[in-house]
């Protein structure tokens, strides 16, 4: 984005009047809309790689996407954006999207509601195939696009002049409130990190290490400290507090240190704080870093190896072994009718939100900080007078702020005290924010220079830092009796960790759990290994260990089934887990029936087709395993009669805070156009972070306690006006759970499980045509977003599946493209039918479940098994490129 051309002066016409910016040759209009007209609708996803259209503005009436459109080029024409259009579109698109539940995170909608604004105005009543094919140059990583497609329709419809329905503002359960900030979402207008700004504002940029294992032998940051509007040049030497952070490892460097060795290419090891981010990203290339290349480890075979280069000095590259042993197996196998030995691999998965990581962090030396009001932007004071020492406020998109505040304090060397971290609701994250990214960094940099500091990734930085999904290698021996009843289970599982620790333990102590999916075995015998290498990181993603569990099983189950005579429906019904049966971890579950329910549902639709593929899923909510879990939620009553609960989980498009406002309006009755959540670490609300599935039952059941208490006092003859500066304190605490392994006799490794059956039905041609997603979901919160989840869950799944991958070639990926990723396109996905079942749950809130991860976790399976019945060919490793249904799709023909 740099360039030594001096910026001239161009105009063009903007949103209806003359604008006049400075461009040079390497500027783009995207930079020009963002940074000197201000406007933040056009959102940057993967400048300057024109690949998912978020950036898409109309130049002279074509729908662009503004970040591949030279500035020069749009001087003298006409560029409009989604502030320019009429009131009356802006009220349809808005509107429209709400309703119907077509946004999540919302990160990609701008620059969608611009395109279909194009096509509606060039075809005004399309067909949904011609919708998805305008929607070609786009990405959303969320939904699915079932419901933006409805939206659309809907907008359509509206703009020749019919209705748009209301919304439904019952705010009760079951309902499908739009979720919070809909409106502003699809308008651009709700701000996403990189769309903050302040006074007096540097931007900071970083240098990753060019080689995954290097020794660093001198970091030559002087020139780069004299380039133009460079304030600060931050390196490891500047770090005042513990360098090494990590969720459970201590093993991430904010920087690594000259002397010291790296990791993978995500480590950083220079930041620079300047005026601009030109300025910084300039300046970076002025740093000279000289290193000694070092071999590396590649795979946990080579990290494993007798002699092996350590990844991490003065640690074993197994991280962890996770193990668990019920009955004898090797007697059970020996018994068995029938018994079948495969190994199956899974490949590497970038999470591909939308929204690259940025923070903002903001010194306030000497004040100390209040309480930000959520409505009004004004601080209260500080719950006490002091501190009055520097102290920082910190606008992150992570997906727990209390984990980063232990993890920026403690870089910074200061009590947690002295940092506040308000979240900022992100633009996707499936696990791929609960790292610390660039937070510890940027924070440093604010803290260094005194001025506000904000730091934005480009994609090709995004994908180099955050932990992925890990590439497993699963050796499974399984048996049978002569009817098909599962009798023994033998599982070998290694996983590639990549260069840090991340939760990756936990990923594998997971995949060890899911091993069995969920059927009754009752002998196990399973091991499961997280490998250091010189990879990419690999951490938390959307499953956490049971899809890649989940495919292997699943097909497992089906080559048994062929042995057994069988069809998959049968297989599965006749070793389906049900209340009071034992699950592989050894917890009795007294809360199944769900799983049947869900078979049941897909029955007639499995032996209506005849290249359907089936497979179920099981998922655990909430982390477990011996973790303590809890939820807190303070609601407080503001003098203007408004509502804000407050609580540490984190909103990332899955609509976790309108689940929220439900729990609250169905037991207090009040309007929820009067409520809205936050998240900020000044409240006593340390919960978080949101993983395993388990927001929506723990923050539910603390927004259940405290609107408890706040029906009591309106109960009891107050008016919502009389309780104003009132606070309600709701907790919930989960009954304990027990370590993987942990010699009990009735261990309970979590506090409940999510179930579903998934039915993938293939054209004649192999295609994939449509899914079938039935869910045991306990009790619907929101339908539109329950079912949103699902639908987004299939369409990640099936690129799993089918398309996606990040190759490595010795720990560096051959394309840092998005488009290269192969996720799957709105005119590739094929129909999703979900089917909702409710069974409802003891421990969620009204009985629900947290649904946000199983949505992908049996579809893989359900896709491998369509194309076995369809061409006879058993896949063992993923992607399943070769088959006729990755290749129908345009994302599966570069492979
Ligand atoms: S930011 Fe322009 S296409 Fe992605
Ligand atoms: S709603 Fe489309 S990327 Fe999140």
């Amino acid at each position: 984005m740099t360039s030594d051309a001096p910026a001239q002066p161009i105009t063009f016409t903007l949103n209806g009047a003359p604008f006049t910016a400075r461009a040079d040759d390497g500027m783009s209009l995207m930079e020009v809309l963002r940074e000197q007209a201000g406007l933040i609708s056009p959102k940057n996803g993967c400048a300057p790689q024109g690949s998912c259209g978020c950036c898409t503005v109309l130049v002279d009436g074509r729908a662009l996407s503004s970040c591949v459109v030279p500035a020069r080029q749009a001087a003298g024409k006409h560029v409009t954006t989604l502030e320019g259009f009429d009131p009356r579109e802006r009220r349809i698109f808005a509107q429209a999207f709400a309703v119907t539940g077509g946004l999540q995170c919302g990160f990609c909608i701008p620059g969608i509601a611009v395109a279909a604004r194009h096509l509606l105005a060039h075809n005004p009543d399309p067909t949904r195939a011609q919708i998805r094919e305008a929607l070609n140059n786009h990405v959303c990583r969320c939904t699915g696009y079932v419901k933006i497609v409805d939206a659309i329709e809907l907008a359509g419809r509206a703009l020749r002049g019919e209705p748009i329905p209301d919304g439904d503002f019952s705010g009760r359960i079951g309902t499908s409130l739009p979720r919070q900030d809909a409106e502003r979402l699809v308008l651009g207008e709700r701000p996403f990190v990189d769309d903050l700004r302040v006074e007096g504002m540097l931007r900071g940029a970083f240098l990753f290490s060019a080689h995954p294992r290097a020794r660093i032998l001198r970091i030559d940051t002087a020139d780069a400290a004299r380039q133009p509007g460079v304030v600060r040049v931050v390196t490891a030497a500047d770090v005042p507090g513990e360098r090494y952070q990590g969720l459970i490892e201590r093993d991430w460097p904010l920087f690594v240190a000259e002397g010291e060795i790296t990791h993978c290419i995500g480590d950083i090891l220079v930041a620079i704080a300047a005026e601009t981010e030109r300025q910084a990203r300039h300046a970076l290339e002025h740093v000279r870093v000289e290193y000694e290349p070092l071999a590396g480890v590649f795979s946990p075979e080579a990290a494993l190896a007798p002699g092996a280069p350590m990844v991490h000095a003065g640690r074993d590259n197994l991280l962890s072994r996770s193990v668990i042993v019920r009955g004898d197996v090797d007697a059970a196998l020996a018994a068995s009718a029938f018994v079948e030995s495969r190994t199956f691999t899974t490949q590497l998965i970038e999470h591909a939100f939308l929204e690259p990581e940025a923070c903002l962090a903001v010194p306030r030396r000497g004040s100390g900080f209040g309480v930000r009001d959520s409505e009004t932007g004004e601080s209260e004071p500080a719950p006490s007078a002091e501190p009055l020492a520097p102290v920082l406020e910190v606008f992150s998109q992570g997906q727990g702020v209390f984990d980063d505040r232990r993890q920026i304090a403690s870089g910074l060397g200061v009590d947690e005290g002295a940092v506040k971290v308000t979240l900022v609701s992100n633009g996707g994250a499936f696990g791929g924010k609960e790292d610390l990214s660039i937070q510890g960094q940027t924070a440093l940099m604010a803290w260094l220079t005194g001025r506000p500091v904000k730091a934005t990734l480009n994609r090709e930085e995004s994908i180099r830092l955050h932990p992925k999904r890990h590439p497993m290698t699963l050796h499974y021996v399984v048996g049978c009796d002569g009817e098909g009843r599962l009798t023994g289970l033998r599982a070998r599982i290694v996983g590639d960790k990549g260069g840090f620790a991340s939760v990756g333990a936990k990923v594998l102590e997971r995949a060890a759990g899911h091993a069995a999916g969920p059927y009754r075995v009752p002998a196990v015998d399973i091991e499961s290994l997280a490998v250091y290498t010189n990879n990419l990181p690999c951490g938390a993603m959307r499953g956490f260990g049971a899809n890649q569990a989940a495919f292997a099983i699943e097909s497992m189950l089906d080559i048994l089934a062929e042995r057994a005579g069988l069809d998959g429906w049968e297989m599965r019904w006749r070793n389906a887990l049900d209340t009071g049966d034992t699950f592989c971890t050894g917890q009795v579950l007294e809360h199944a029936e769900g799983l049947k329910d869900t078979l049941l549902a897909v029955r007639n639709v499995y032996y209506a087709a005849p290249r359907a593929g089936i497979a179920c899923g099981v998922k655990n909510v909430g982390i477990g395993n011996g973790m303590p879990e809890a939820g807190q939620a303070l609601v407080k009553i503001t003098p203007e009669g408004r509502i804000v609960i407050h609580t540490g989980f984190t909103e990332m498009g899955q609509g976790f805070f309108t689940a929220m406002v439900q729990c609250f309006c169905d037991i207090t009755g009040i309007d929820p156009r009067l409520v809205r959540v936050d998240v900020d670490t000044a409240h006593p609300t340390p919960c978080g972070m949101t993983t395993a599935s388990r927001a929506t039952v723990l923050g539910g059941r603390a927004v259940q306690d405290a609107a408890r208490q706040l029906r009591a006092d309106l109960g009891a003859g107050a008016g919502l006006a009389a309780l104003a500066g009132r606070a309600y304190l709701g907790e919930y605490r989960a009954g304990d759970t027990t370590p993987l392994g942990a010699a009990t006799p009735t261990p309970r490794t979590h506090m409940t499980y999510g179930f579903a059956t998934q039915v993938c039905i293939l054209d004649d041609r192999g295609r994939v045509e449509r899914v079938v997603a039935a869910h045991d979901v306990g009790r619907i919160v929101n339908r539109h977003m329950v079912e949103g989840q699902i639908e987004g869950a299939v369409h990640m799944g099936l690129g799993y599946a089918l398309t996606e991958s990040l190759p490595l070639v010795d720990g560096v990926p051959e394309s840092f493209k998005l488009r290269s990723l192969g996720l799957i396109r709105a005119r590739d996905m094929p129909e999703v039918t979900v089917i909702l079942v409710e069974s409802r749950d003891p421990e969620g809130p009204f009985g629900a479940k947290g649904v946000g991860e199983i949505g992908l976790v049996p579809t893989a399976g359900a896709v491998a098994n369509a194309l076995a019945r369809f061409d006879g060919v058993r896949r063992y490793a993923l992607p399943m490129r070769d088959s006729a249904a990755a290749r129908a799709m345009s994302a599966g023909a570069r492979g």
